[in-house]
């Protein structure tokens, strides 16, 4: 039905008016709630696995001094010793547990043109778990959806302005990368976050082509930017949206290994296969610019349904070599982790039922296990001969 005298411009005027104070309150919310999770605390038992030792070592270390006086949290009428992250982080240090560090940054992507399938599910959990082993971590978000930036508190519109993404660095001054790298809760991650207006940086790369003395040739900004802090970190993850654009062509480029999220499903799979094709196209081309070492698909969102079982049969056959052996199941948790903007790793208390939980960590554990091997081998191969190819499954 068609309203006369019908004012939009005034009536989207009004609504941005009110938007801008439903912003304030939102960002007031987001405020406490993401200062009210913080990180989750673990007792003396589970930090001592996490540091690889036992919990009385902890405490002959803590009685001696060489490690600081642990926080305590009162349960029932006991004071417990408790610790989170960043401090089983620096107990690792302390200890001198950390010394099989890497001496190069593996740079590595989550990427399909499908969405939904996990990758940036898959971005947060590696960085976490990566986090989680002492590793430093960059976690660069390239899709204007932002799922990734939020995950970390970050949220835009609030506190990710225009420029703080990482446009900036491929249109301007790859050096703006520094100054666009937020801390997060976790000591050992960083964070380059994303919001809506990445959209248009395509559009602004084509735009500064003439630039390339300065910023770099086209495919190779993203590169260029993350060699200018690569030093600082162990591992860069980055997420990327589901389109094969220039900033995903720039994420190729950058990336040491692919990860390719994919779900056993028809359509899935028949995506997989165009995703190959221009991934082939986009090799061929620009085969002087990549450094990709790696591709491996992960089977995500796996169930036990017959026709399932028969996809990842035929999987198997056409991509054998490349797929990861471990596979991430579907289940409640992990929705209803990323639903609450946190990881499996970050929660303390499960929602659901603690079996179902535990399921979903281990699920999530040899997953992540299963890429750190791979992380491993592009560490180890860089440090031999930085040119050295290595093949998934050697
Ligand atoms: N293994 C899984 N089990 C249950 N839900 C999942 C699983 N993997 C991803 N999801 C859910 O599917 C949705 C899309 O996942 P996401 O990681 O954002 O995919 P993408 O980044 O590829 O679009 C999210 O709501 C996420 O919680
Ligand atoms: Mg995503």
């Amino acid at each position: 039905m068609l309203v006369s005298g019908f004012d939009l411009a005034q009536l989207a005027e009004n609504a941005s008016q009110r938007g801008r104070q439903l912003l304030k309150d939102l960002q007031t919310y987001l405020e406490r709630d993401y200062e009210r999770r913080g990180l989750p605390d673990f007792g003396i038992e589970k930090a001592a696995e996490i540091v690889g030792c036992t919990s009385q070592h902890l405490r002959d270390k803590e009685g001696g001094g060489s490690l600081p006086q642990p926080r305590t949290a009162r349960v029932g009428s006991l004071d417990r010793r408790v610790y989170n992250y960043n401090e089983i982080n620096q107990i690792r240090r302390l200890l001198k547990r950390d010394a099989n560090r890497p001496t190069s940054c593996v740079r590595l992507i989550f990427s399909n043109l499908k969405g939904g399938v996990g990758k940036t599910s898959h971005a947060l959990h590696l960085s976490h778990y990566a986090a989680r082993e002492g590793f430093r971590v960059l976690v660069v978000d390239l899709d204007p959806q932002a799922t990734l930036t939020t995950a970390f508190g970050l949220v835009p519109g609030l506190n990710v302005e225009a420029d703080d993404d990482i446009g900036p660095s491929l249109t301007a001054d790859p050096e703006l990368i520094r100054q666009n790298i937020k801390r997060t809760r976790w000591n050992e991650i960083d964070l380059v976050p994303a919001q809506l207006s990445l959209q248009y940086t395509d559009w602004q790369m084509l735009q500064a082509r003439d630039d390339s003395q300065r910023l770099g040739p086209l495919p190779q900004r993203l590169s260029h930017a993350l060699e200018r802090v690569a030093d600082r970190y162990d591992l860069i993850v980055m997420d990327t949206p589901p389109a094969l654009g220039m900033l995903s062509l720039n994420a190729i480029a950058a990336a040491d290994m692919i990860l390719m999220p994919i779900t056993p499903n028809f359509y899935d799979i028949a995506s997989s296969v165009q995703y190959f094709a221009i991934v082939s196209q986009l090799a061929s081309t620009y085969a002087n610019v990549l450094r990709v070492r790696q591709l491996s698909l992960l089977m995500t969102r796996t169930d036990s349904a017959p026709e399932t079982r028969t996809n990842i049969t035929l999987l198997n056959k056409a991509y054998g070599e490349f797929l990861l052996t471990n596979r991430m199941p579907q289940t409640r948790e992990l929705q209803r982790a990323t639903g609450d903007q946190m990881s499996l790793y970050e929660i303390e208390v499960p929602r659901g039922a603690r079996e179902t939980y535990l399921k979903a960590i281990d699920a999530m554990n040899a997953v992540n296990a299963e890429i750190m091997q791979h992380v491993w081998q592009v560490w180890r191969a860089t440090e031999m001969a930085p040119s050295v190819e290595v093949r998934h499954g050697q």
